[in-house]
């Protein structure tokens, strides 16, 4: 699995650590930054893993704010990208198998190292039920060809 992984400077620290936790399962991941903990726009890291995902060269991705809040709107942007902010598990495994979130959006001011990578794993390994609920899906692709309800 390759994982596409960006953060403003609120998450930079939380990215490092999920950075090595991935590699040290021999996953393939990219880092679009940000590298350093400098003040820094969230959305540019939001697009650039949406984009990533999109352009199909990742299969899922990891954003990181304060919050995780502004990551998933700039993400959502996306046409195609389905981000889910998750701060516990539960969550984290519905996105995945009800949702098809293609992006985890993680607050870094909000949950602590240890739950982050619960989640992680949780989302990178629970895979999408499709049926009834890539019909409620495909309702949502629709609005982004800009057919109306
Ligand atoms: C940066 O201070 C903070 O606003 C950002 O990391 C994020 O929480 C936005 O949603």
């Amino acid at each position: 699995m390759r994982v596409a992984l960006g953060s403003d400077h609120g998450g930079y620290e939380l990215k490092k650590v999920i950075l090595k936790h991935l590699e040290a399962q021999g996953l393939k991941v990219e880092d679009f930054g940000t590298y350093t903990s400098d003040s820094v726009d969230y959305p540019k890291y939001g697009f650039s893993v949406g984009n990533a995902i999109i352009k199909g060269e990742a299969d899922l991705g990891i954003v990181i704010c304060g919050t995780g809040q502004g990551m998933s709107m700039a993400a959502n942007k996306i046409p195609g990208i389905r981000a889910a902010v998750c701060s516990e598990t539960f969550s984290a495994r519905m996105a995945r198998a009800h949702n098809n979130a293609n992006v985890l959006s993680l607050g870094a001011r909000v949950i602590g190292a240890g739950l982050a990578l619960d989640i992680v794993d949780i989302f990178l390994n629970t895979e999408f039920l499709g049926g009834r609920h890539a019909v409620r899906l495909n309702l949502i692709s629709d609005i982004e060809r800009g057919e109306t309800v």
